[in-house]
């Protein structure tokens, strides 16, 4: 009865050491214009940092926190990403871009070493470690892909005094493409798997088809005063999902421009007509339902999420009416901008949103029933220009759309060693309204590339003045790589990975709270083309050969194998099979016939 019972109250206590809040999990669905949908999946933990460094790991996947221990990370962001933020229409980032990587694979870490050898090494096991967990190609950030970034980023967790000897590490994939084996793995890291609660709405199908994808993975150790440190593990993914797309008959599934009469335009525009349209923004006013753009509803609630957190919410004006299924409660934010459900934590959940009452087109109702986009703090684009096969250059486009306000920022380029830039034509330009045009650029920070070792690392602190644009354009020289460094599909192109972005926070003693905390912005990634040799003549010599010794081969073998023997000698010889069948055959029947002729 005594080890029954030291059976039983271990876990007792366990369960009474579980505070209730240690993981919580959250959907937040916000209509974009034109016929857009924002996704936002946020699941968090918490496990305390003495159970985990005594392999308690309770919240915390055992997998990865497995991974980090063993190398010694301290802090670790990791991001896939896919497609295009269109910020002209949909304005500000999620999270205010925190949660985002550029296109492709981005990870940076902050390991503890004594010296930069050591986290070398440690970042090695890191990526590769990481690469398995995540089937993802993570172990190709090599020397060549690693930068340390010195402006750009900052340590989000409570560090203390350890760090000293931290060092960050940053490494970036812009031609990994994110794909259904990579949120597999990212499920598995959930305590409920994808089984139960919101991310049993997560389905590859969808989150790959969407416009625009993020998924985030953020470790981090927390301290709060007064309260024993945490180490919080948070994943995010973020999409827009297409609502006209997912209406989408289950029979055609090839997507085919809808016809002429179907478009909806907008016929306020001066050169409307039958031929020419402009879409209008008709999609905040679109009906759509959960399980219809997911593709499933929502199962029931994650048995171990914080209770008192509503699992769904929705940006959307109190004046649209939005149904969901029975057992549901709904509560209204007081601003009346966005409301949250409480899901029955069992049985199927979907919600609907019919169309936009109908009472007119008018712009009032328009106004009334929709969210309109934030204005982003920043406005970034990147562009390759000349096209020639040994120079270049680029040039980036920001734009401060504030009136009043200054934007300070840090921009961050990590160019491969092939593309040897010239930092003396490196050029800011302004154009705008306000006076002050020199100096906008604060600080540099460059470290050249080396050939085969290590890339360009470029950061500029800039100031931009309100309502202006700034142009950064600089030029670079295309090398001419040995023909084993070509990659099989050379004459793709070579990604360059996106210009990161860090907007600080204001130092202004009156800026509104979403000024007062850093965000991200990441630029597209670009496609470069260098000199690339004809690879097809080889090719076609591989292919020829292995024709030829194919065919040699086989006669040969044949010549060498068979046996030849005369047509008369066939049936004794070659019929191995046939003759043993036909003798067994034979004494069967003569068994069969004995044993008849011994009942009679
Ligand atoms: C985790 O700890 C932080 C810091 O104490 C706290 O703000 C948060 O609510 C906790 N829970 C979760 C699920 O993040
Ligand atoms: C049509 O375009 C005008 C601007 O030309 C814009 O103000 C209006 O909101 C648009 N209407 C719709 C329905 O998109």
């Amino acid at each position: 009865m005594r080890s029954f019972l030291s059976y039983l109250i271990p876990p007792l206590f366990i369960f009474s050491d579980v505070l209730a809040s240690d993981y919580h999990e959250q959907l937040n669905l916000k209509p974009l214009p034109q016929s857009s949908l924002l996704a936002s999946f946020n699941f968090r933990s918490n496990t305390s940092l003495s159970q985990f460094e005594a392999h308690n790991f309770r919240y915390f996947p055992r997998s990865l926190g497995q991974i980090l221990q063993h190398v010694g990370t301290r802090e670790l962001h990791l991001r896939f990403s896919l497609g295009r933020w269109d910020a002209e229409s949909w304005g500000a980032r999620p999270w205010d871009g925190t949660k985002e990587g550029g296109t492709g694979v981005e990870l940076w870490a902050w390991l503890e070493a004594d010296t930069e050898e050591e986290a070398d090494l440690k970042w090695l096991t890191l990526t590769n470690a990481l690469s398995g967990l995540f089937c993802a190609s993570l172990n190709f950030i090599d020397e060549t892909r690693t930068t340390r970034p010195v402006m750009s980023f900052q340590p989000e967790g409570d560090h203390g005094s350890t760090l000293d000897n931290m060092h960050l590490l940053h490494g970036v994939l812009p031609h990994e493409i994110v794909c259904t084996e990579n949120l597999t793995p990212f499920l598995k890291l959930l305590p409920c798997k994808g089984k139960a609660g919101i991310s049993s709405l997560l389905n590859g199908h969808k989150l790959f088809d969407a416009s625009w994808q993020s998924m985030a993975i953020d470790v981090r150790p927390i301290c709060p005063l007064g309260q024993e440190c945490v180490l919080q593990i948070e994943q995010t993914i973020d999409m827009v999902l297409d609502i006209e797309r997912s209406k989408r008959p289950r029979g055609n599934p090839i997507p085919r421009p809808p016809p002429g009469h179907d478009l909806k335009c907008n016929a306020s525009k001066p050169y409307h007509s039958g031929d020419t349209c402009f879409p209008s923004d008709f999609a905040e006013g679109e009906d759509w339902s959960l399980d219809r753009i997911f593709g499933k509803s929502l199962k029931g609630t994650c048995p171990l999420t914080d209770p008192d957190a509503p699992p769904v919410c929705i940006h959307v004006p109190e004046r649209r009416d939005i149904f969901t299924t029975p057992g549901a409660s709904e509560m209204k934010s007081p601003d009346g901008l966005s409301r949250c459900y409480q899901v029955p934590s069992e049985g199927d959940f979907s919600m609907m949103l019919p169309r936009m009452s109908r009472e007119g087109d008018n712009a009032k109702t328009v106004a009334d029933e929709t969210v309109q986009p934030e204005t982003p703090l920043l406005y970034a684009e990147r562009s390759f220009t000349g096209h020639g096969q040994d120079r270049g250059g680029v040039q980036s486009i920001l734009t401060n759309p504030s009136p009043d306000t200054i934007v300070e920022f840090v921009y961050m380029e990590s160019l491969p060693w092939f593309m040897r830039i010239y930092l003396h034509t490196l050029q800011a330009r302004v154009e705008g309204t306000s006076g002050a045009k020199d100096d906008i650029v604060e600080e540099i920070y460059y470290r050249p590339a080396l050939d085969r070792v290590r890339g360009t690392q470029l950061e500029l602190r800039v100031r931009i003045p309100p309502a202006s644009t700034v142009f950064l354009t600089y030029d670079f020289e295309k090398s001419i790589l040995r023909y084993t460094e070509y990659p099989p599909d050379a004459n793709r192109g070579f990604d360059v990975a996106a210009a990161i972005i860090t907007i600080l926070p204001s130092t202004s003693p009156g800026a509104p709270p979403s000024r007062q905390k850093t965000s991200n912005l990441r630029t597209t990634s670009l496609l470069l083309s260098l000199p690339t040799p004809d690879f097809s003549m080889p090719y076609n010599v591989i292919i020829f050969t292995s024709t030829a010794i194919a065919l040699a081969f086989g006669g040969v073998y044949n010549l060498l194998v068979r046996r030849f023997v005369g047509a008369d000698e066939g049936a004794e010889v070659a019929g191995g099979l046939k003759g043993k069948l036909t003798l067994l055959v034979a004494k069967l029947s003569a068994k069969f016939k004995g044993a008849k002729g011994k009942v009679e």
